[in-house]
């Protein structure tokens, strides 16, 4: 099966030395990307900018901005009515929101900063591939939340159109960004869930590429 699963952060640049973004490492959509490839399918990592090295069997294709990544995404997948691929994509990657309305191709001076930042929304990737209704192309998600994000992932979950969404608590210690593990929910559209205790993001991997392999 062929396996589609973006890392890391995006940076939306304001100029060449200054961006948006947030603290995602990579590590999660690596496993999952590792996770994979050790169960012989066929994975592409669309990566945010990171510090973490290609695992083995993986082919990775390097990105810096949310639209560079539903770009990169899009790439990999045929569109075409007469194919018959099956294809998976998991979004892990903390895609940021929002971006800059301009960019100063020069460094600005800081006299010609207003103090003020104008911003415009990012495309969504999940929802993007959503709306191309193709029945063979199966989404999974994540939810980062601060506090229970059980509801919030129904909600996301149904709203992009997602086979299952893995939800995690990041305020919590061990999870989220930056830690070599998490605690996970997966949460299937009807609410239903499977609580995983708190384990390696490796073990975490594994346990949803088993679920993957059975949409
Ligand atoms: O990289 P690590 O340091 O290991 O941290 C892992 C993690 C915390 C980044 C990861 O476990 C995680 O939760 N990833 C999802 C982060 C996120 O952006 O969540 P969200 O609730 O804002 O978005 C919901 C889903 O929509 C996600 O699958 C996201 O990839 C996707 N999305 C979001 C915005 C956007 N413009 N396009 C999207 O496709």
């Amino acid at each position: 099966m062929k396996i589609i699963i973006t890392a890391g952060p995006t940076r939306e640049h304001i100029d060449p030395v200054r961006f948006i973004s947030n603290p995602s490492t990579g590590k999660m959509g690596f496993a999952l990307a590792s996770a994979a490839a050790r169960r012989n399918h066929e994975v592409v990592l669309v990566s945010g900018p990171v510090a973490l090295k290609t695992p083995r069997g993986v082919r990775r294709i390097d990105v810096v901005s949310a639209r560079e990544m539903l770009k990169a995404v899009e790439e990999e997948i045929s569109f075409r009515s007469s194919d018959d691929e099956k294809i998976v994509f998991i979004s892990v990657a903390a895609v940021a929101d929002w971006r800059p309305k301009t960019f100063s191709p020069v460094k600005m001076k800081k006299s010609a900063m207003t103090g003020t930042l104008e911003l415009v929304r990012n495309p969504d990737i999940l929802k993007s591939l959503n709306k191309k209704r193709l029945a063979r192309l199966k989404l999974v998600g994540f939810a980062a939340e601060t506090g229970d994000p059980v509801d919030e992932a129904v909600r996301k979950c149904r709203e992009k159109g997602l086979s299952f969404i893995v939800a995690n608590d990041v305020s919590l210690k061990g999870a989220g960004f930056g830690s070599d593990t998490n605690l996970v929910s997966i949460i299937a559209r009807d609410g239903s869930q499977e609580n995983l205790p708190m384990m390696s993001k490796l073990a975490v991997a594994k346990r949803i590429i088993l679920k993957v392999e059975r949409l």
